[in-house]
């Protein structure tokens, strides 16, 4: 049976970490949570499904923290790696990030992500070299 891909945007906050940890622990997206988590927020919180199962979550952060930079964040489910959705999440929030007129667009990235950081340049990312905190690269994408 074909089974319906959407994606929704919620005004609910969930740290992608929780969502990392989540995945890592039990395998499973932690639906729960968000529904725990009622927070409203200006930021960006997208939810893709293949059917009744989430695939992929994305977001943009710092209009609630008044960053001027607002931060991208993505996560596909382990099962539904290399098929397109990581990419579909990303374009997704590029179109949110112009519809609300953003100049361009930062990320963080672990250098050993190589996953990561291939989807990103093909995407039209750059490395600035500047490096956050926690020692990971920061990428930018200008917004047309
Ligand atoms: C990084 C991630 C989001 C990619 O999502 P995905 O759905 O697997 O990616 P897609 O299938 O849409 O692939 C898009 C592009 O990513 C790159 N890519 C994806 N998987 C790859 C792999 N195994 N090897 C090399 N490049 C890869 C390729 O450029 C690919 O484009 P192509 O298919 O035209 O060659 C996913 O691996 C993930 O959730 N990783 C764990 C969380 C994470 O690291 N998030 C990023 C934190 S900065």
């Amino acid at each position: 049976m074909q089974q319906l891909l959407s994606i929704t945007q919620h005004s609910t906050s969930i740290e992608l970490n929780r969502f990392v940890e989540a995945v890592k622990d039990n395998g499973f997206f932690p639906v729960k949570h968000i529904h725990e988590m009622p927070v409203c927020t200006q930021d960006v919180y997208c939810f893709m499904y293949l059917g009744y199962k989430m695939v992929a979550f994305g977001m943009i952060r710092g209009w609630d923290t008044g960053w001027e930079d607002k931060v991208l964040g993505i996560i596909v489910h382990p099962d539904c790696r290399g098929k397109g959705y990581g990419k579909l999440m990303m374009q997704t929030l590029h179109t949110i990030a112009s519809i609300r007129r953003l100049k361009r667009v930062r990320l963080h990235v672990s250098e050993d992500n190589l996953n990561a950081i291939g989807l990103y340049i093909s995407m039209g990312y750059c490395i600035s070299g500047d490096r956050n905190g926690r020692n990971e690269m920061i990428m930018y994408k200008e917004i047309e």
